[in-house]
């Protein structure tokens, strides 16, 4: 039995685009366990634009991963082999798997305060719903709307990167507690997606050009809650349209990411002149409050109001393709790559 990794070839410099040429794929025979360990079997692997973060020099809050080491990232798996007891085999996990076939872990092992590994107590097929719509993907966009964004019934939201993997999620569940929705997206077709699909009120195609003015347009009282996930450009354009008492969330920003020399945002003058705030967030910071977020997100999937957004690329050596697809706008709803076919009948009857 070998075990594919992908391991970090190179970093990557300021201004590049991540991509294959950062990446190794490498084969390696999967070794004995020591106690305590367990190993497990990756189902399906999840990516964010973080991860490029971890291969650059510029400043993040995120750990990097050296040249030679396996590429970190969030998975589900189910466990295939135990030396540790409350660990057994068939056990469902979510939590930092890594770019590779197995994992070995050591489930209590944590790092900077945050824990590696969960265990997934009531898994729902198919398993990958735990790494977008309730998974951290979907609690982002909840805390991110309801707690950092006191958003309220009646509120006109915008979100930008509205068809990626926490904006799909973000705009329905701000739909769902009563606010209008509108959300910006690359291409018409994306823009079709999270209007007639997932029930966004309105959306804009910010490649199409004269973003403020679509802004202007479907936000005639203005903002009062803009979700960022991209900053750039299209944070200043929302700055311009911000309504009195207005809250801007920031969740990320994929456009200037890996660039400390960006400047910005030109319009931040408005939040005196709207008595708005801006805040950011970061989501691990609510590990505390994650059964309250995996509680909600379940019930509105359950009954049919949340709908799931995720996107699967299948076999292990796609997943630079994957991670590169993020920042060219490849992908719709949460990018996710399938390592091997497993349900939960594998896991609760493993071979
Ligand atoms: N604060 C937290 O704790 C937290 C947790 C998770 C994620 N995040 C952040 O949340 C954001 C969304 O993450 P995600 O994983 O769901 O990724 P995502 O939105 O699925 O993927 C990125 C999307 O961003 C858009 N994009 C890429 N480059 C852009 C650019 N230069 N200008 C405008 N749009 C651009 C693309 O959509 P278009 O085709 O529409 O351009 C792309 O599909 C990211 O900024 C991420 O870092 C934050």
């Amino acid at each position: 039995m070998v075990n594919r990794q992908w391991r970090v070839a190179r970093p990557v410099q300021a201004g590049e685009r991540i991509g294959a040429a950062h990446f190794v794929l490498e084969s390696a025979p999967l070794g004995p366990l020591e106690p305590g360990q367990i190993r497990v079997r990756t189902h399906v692997l999840s990516t964010s634009p973080a991860q490029r973060s971890y291969l650059s020099a510029a400043r993040s809050m995120h750990a990097k991963v050296a040249v030679g080491e396996v590429m970190r990232g969030r998975g589900v798996g189910v466990v295939v082999e135990s030396r540790h007891e409350l660990w057994p085999v068939g056990t469902v996990v979510n939590g930092s798997l890594g770019w590779q076939d197995y994992a070995v872990l050591a489930p209590e092992a944590a790092s900077g305060g945050i824990l590696h590994l969960e265990r997934i107590r009531e898994p729902v097929e198919p398993l990958a719903r735990h790494l977008g719509v309730l998974g951290s993907t979907g609690a982002t966009a909840y805390f991110g709307l309801l707690d950092v964004g006191a958003l309220k019934a009646g509120d006109t939201v915008v979100i930008s990167a509205a068809a990626g993997g926490v904006g799909s999620i973000a705009g329905q569940i701000a739909r769902l507690r009563g606010a209008r929705v509108i959300g910006i997206a690359g291409g018409p077709e994306k823009c079709r997606w999270i209007v007639e699909d997932l029930g966004f009120d309105a959306a804009i195609d910010y490649r199409a050009g004269d973003l403020g003015a679509r802004l202007a347009e479907l936000c005639p009282s203005g903002i009062d809650l803009y979700f960022d996930n991209v900053g750039g450009t299209i944070l200043e354009a929302a700055l311009e349209r911000l309504a009195v008492g207005a809250r801007v969330v920031i969740c990320g920003f994929i456009a200037t990411d890996g660039d400390d020399t960006a400047p910005g945002p030109r319009g931040y003058k408005n939040l005196l002149r709207r008595r708005a705030r801006m805040q950011g967030f970061f989501i691990f910071d609510y590990q505390a409050r994650m059964a309250e977020a995996e509680a909600a997100l379940r019930g509105w999937y359950e009954s049919g109001l949340l709908k799931p957004t995720e996107q699967e690329v299948r076999g292990l050596e796609h997943m630079p393709e994957v991670l590169a697809g993020l920042f060219t706008g490849e992908n719709r709803g949460v990018a996710l790559c399938r390592v091997a076919d497993l349900s939960l009948r594998d896991a609760l009857h493993p071979r």
